[in-house]
């Protein structure tokens, strides 16, 4: 299949597009280069052995991508292009409203406009806004606690009406729980710029000694230990994901929901533990506030991918753990 990949210079963009060409799809990448390089582009290239098209493109750019669809003849989308952080997007909503709604707006109609109606979207746990139990269903109640995850809920609602209105369009709405890992080679990983928000850059940005300490967001959970409690899941299962999405596509009856987690939730101590057994390196670390916003406990019942798409994840939180301190070691400054 010829596959254009929006964002696929990014981080999980950038994993499921070596997994897509190692099937054997053949793969154009939009991206702007917002919050990637093409480095990683370019090592997926190394590793696979074949070669990607490349296009420096903004997804507000509809021109560009009208004259990228007339030259290329696309059978499906993977819509991985998005601004995503929480911080920015409370600061900056018209930032996040613009990029990612009318981005995707922009898209569909481009797409429209040349009759390509298979998409795989991703979406994000963040759906379920903060939810009150766990696991999470596709069914459980959906709400956004801040604009990047209103984007998200927005998107979602415009996928389920443009497939009520149009019965062509068939789309899979992909909601990640919490990605993490790298590539097995270590050569691909997740390229933060600044202070990272997230637990695991951040965990082995300490590691390495970029950072003194790690703060633990609160202790006082009702948790097995009292930290936050997540679905930790191997960006390597989550690219995996999209193939198997891509692939069911077909059958899907308009815009469908999938919950991509492990099913198991994991304590921020418990992250901690893991990455000190599988790499010896200590991570020093202090109990502070919770962080404003925090959900105690986030994990997903999978088991709707696991019946319809016939996907499970593999790999364990020592993978992950393993595989991200392969990348950090071998790459301390990313793609510089
Ligand atoms: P990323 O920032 O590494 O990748 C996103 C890519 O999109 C970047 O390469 C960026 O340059 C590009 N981009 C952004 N706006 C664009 C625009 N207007 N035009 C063209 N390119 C644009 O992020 P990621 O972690 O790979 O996430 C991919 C998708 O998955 C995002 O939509 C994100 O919201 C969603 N998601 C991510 C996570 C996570 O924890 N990483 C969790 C849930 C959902
Ligand atoms: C965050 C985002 C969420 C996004 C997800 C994946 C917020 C409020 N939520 O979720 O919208 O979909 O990332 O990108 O930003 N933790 C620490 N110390 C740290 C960092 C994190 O203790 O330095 C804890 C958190 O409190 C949480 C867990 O680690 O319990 C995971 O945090 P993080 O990696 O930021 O993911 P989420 O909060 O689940």
């Amino acid at each position: 299949m010829n596959i254009l990949v929006t964002g696929g210079a990014g981080f999980i963009g950038s994993h499921t597009i070596l997994e897509l060409l190692n099937e054997g799809h053949n793969v154009v990448v939009l991206d702007n280069l917002y919050n990637s390089k093409l480095t990683a582009l370019e090592r997926v290239e190394e590793l696979t052995g074949r070669s990607v098209t490349f296009r420096e493109l903004d997804l507000l750019d509809v021109h560009g991508m009208d004259k990228l669809f007339s030259e290329h003849s696309i059978d499906s989308v993977i819509h991985f292009a998005g601004l995503k952080a929480v911080g920015e997007s409370v600061e900056k909503p018209l930032f996040y409203y613009e990029n990612n709604v009318t981005g995707t707006i922009n898209l569909c109609n481009v797409m429209n406009d040349h009759n390509v109606k298979r998409m795989v979207f991703s979406s994000s746990a963040t759906v379920y806004g903060n939810p009150a139990e766990s696991p999470l269903t596709e069914d459980s109640e959906l709400s956004a606690t801040n604009p990047y995850g209103q984007t998200k809920l927005t998107i979602e609602h415009i996928f389920r009406d443009l497939c009520r209105s149009d019965s062509d369009w068939k789309v899979s709405l992909l909601r990640y729980f919490n990605p993490v890992g790298a590539h097995e080679s270590g050569r691909i990983g997740e390229d933060p710029t600044g202070i990272p928000n997230n637990l695991m850059p951040y965990v082995t940005q300490v590691a390495v000694g970029k950072r003194a300490r790690l703060s633990v967001f609160g202790s006082d959970y009702p948790t097995h230990d009292g930290t936050g409690v997540r679905d930790y899941i191997h960006v390597t299962d989550l690219a995996k994901g999209h193939l198997k999405a891509l692939e069911h596509l077909e059958q899907e009856s308009g815009a469908e929901a999938y919950n991509l987690g492990t099913g198991n939730g994991s304590s921020v101590l418990d992250v901690i533990k893991t990455f000190e057994k599988v790499t010896g390196k200590k991570i020093p670390y202090e109990l502070t506030d919770r962080r404003p916003g925090d959900a105690a406990i986030c994990f997903a019942d999978a088991s709707k991918a696991k019946k319809r798409l016939g996907w499970e994840t593999e790999k364990t939180l020592e993978d992950m753990c393993r595989d991200a301190w392969k990348w950090q070691t071998k790459n301390p400054d990313g793609y510089n």
